[in-house]
C-alpha cells in the first residue's frame, strides 16, 4: 500500500522539462532510514529508463543500492566511527530525561553538532574538484534530494539545476515556511508546542512565541550550511533562498500526525512516513487474531 503511494507521483516527475524521454537525474540521498523509502523511488526511476546517479559520501552507513543505477562517491574527511558517536551522542541526549529548559538546551547544542558533523561530508564534497567537475559536466536535468542536511539543496543551486525534494519534513516548519505556505499563528500549532489546532489565547501566544524563536534556532543549526552555501555562490544565503526553489516538494506525511493547514500546489502528499516494502507479519503474530480455523482474513 504504502508503495503504491509512493509511485503514485512518478508521473509528476516526469512531466520536468526533459526527463519526459528519459532524463538523467542525479540523486542526493540522506543516509540512515531516509534511504530505506527514497532507494525504491530510485529503483523505480531507473526501471523506467531514467538514467540515474546516486551521489554517496566514500564513507557512510550501510545503504542497500543495486546495479540499476550509477553511485559515484566521492572523498571525505571523517570516519565512520565519528559519525557513529555524534548520533549516538545525539540520540543519548535526546532521551536524558531533564527539566526544562535545560533539555531544550541540551538537544540543541547536540543537535548543532550532529548537524555539522554529518555537514561536514558536504564541506568535503565540495573540496572535490574532481567530483564538482564530473557533475558539472554529466549534464544533468534535475536533481533529486532529501533536503534534510541541505546538500543536495546547495548543489542544486551551484549547478542551477531544477531541484525536487524528497522529504519527511524540516525542523523550525521549514518545509511550509520556505515555499511561503500561509501559516496563521492561531490556527497552525507549531512543532513541541504539543497544542492542537483548536488553541486558547494563551497557547496562541505561545505559539507565536515559538514561531519567533524557530528561525534563529535553524539559522544556527544549519549554520554550516549557511556559511558553505554563502561561499559556494558567493552571496549571502539565507535557508529561505536555499529551500524556495523547489520545483515539487514531495512529502512523505502521515496524516495521522497533521491537523489541515494551507499548502502550496507544489507540494505533493503521498502518505506514509516510509516507503519501504512491508514485510508480512510473522505467523505468530497472525495466529491469535484470527477468528477461527475456517476464518479468511
Ligand atoms: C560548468 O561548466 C561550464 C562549461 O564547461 C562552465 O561555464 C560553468 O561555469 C561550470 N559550472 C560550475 C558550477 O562549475
Amino acid at each position: 500500500m504504502a508503495l503504491r503511494l509512493c509511485c503514485a507521483w512518478i508521473p509528476i516527475l516526469l512531466l520536468l522539462p526533459g526527463l519526459s524521454a528519459g532524463g538523467k537525474l542525479l540523486v542526493v540521498p540522506m543516509v540512515g532510514s531516509h534511504w530505506l523509502s527514497m532507494k525504491e523511488v530510485v529503483e523505480e526511476l531507473s526501471q523506467r529508463g531514467h538514467e540515474v546517479v546516486v551521489l554517496a559520501p566514500e564513507v557512510r552507513w550501510q545503504m542497500e543500492m543495486t546495479q540499476n543505477y550509477k553511485v559515484v562517491t566521492h572523498p571525505v574527511t571523517q570516519t565512520l566511527e565519528e559519525l557513529d558517536n555524534a548520533f549516538r551522542e545525539f540520540v543519548t541526549v535526546l532521551l536524558t530525561d531533564k527539566p526544562f529548559p535545560l533539555n531544550a538546551i541540551q538537544a540543541y547544542q547536540v543537535s548543532v553538532e550532529f548537524f555539522s558533523t554529518f555537514f561536514g561530508q558536504c564541506k568535503d564534497l565540495f573540496h572535490s574538484q574532481e567530483t564538482l567537475r564530473f557533475l558539472n559536466q554529466s549534464g544533468f536535468d534535475a536533481i533529486l534530494t532529501d533536503p534534510f542536511f541541505m546538500c543536495g539543496a546547495i548543489l542544486a543551486h551551484h549547478l542551477s539545476l531544477p531541484v525536487v525534494f524528497f522529504m519527511r519534513g524540516l525542523p523550525c516548519n521549514l518545509h511550509f515556511s520556505a515555499p511561503q505556505s500561509p501559516s496563521p499563528l492561531s490556527y497552525i500549532p507549531r512543532t513541541f508546542s504539543f497544542n492542537s489546532d483548536h488553541m486558547t489565547f494563551f497557547q496562541r501566544v505561545e505559539n507565536a512565541l515559538i514561531s519567533l524563536l524557530e528561525l534563529d534556532y535553524c539559522n544556527g543549526l544549519y549554520g554550516e550550511a549557511l556559511k558553505l552555501s554563502s561561499e559556494v555562490l558567493q552571496r549571502d544565503v539565507s535557508l529561505t533562498d536555499l529551500l524556495n526553489s523547489a520545483a515539487v516538494s514531495i512529502m512523505r506525511f502521515d496524516f495521522v500526525f497533521e491537523y489541515p493547514r494551507p499548502v502550496m500546489p507544489n507540494m505533493v502528499f503521498i502518505g506514509g512516513v516510509n516507503c519501504a516494502k512491508e514485510k508480512p507479519l510473522p505467523k505468530a503474530y497472525e495466529e491469535p487474531s484470527k477468528p477461527d480455523k475456517q476464518g479468511k482474513e
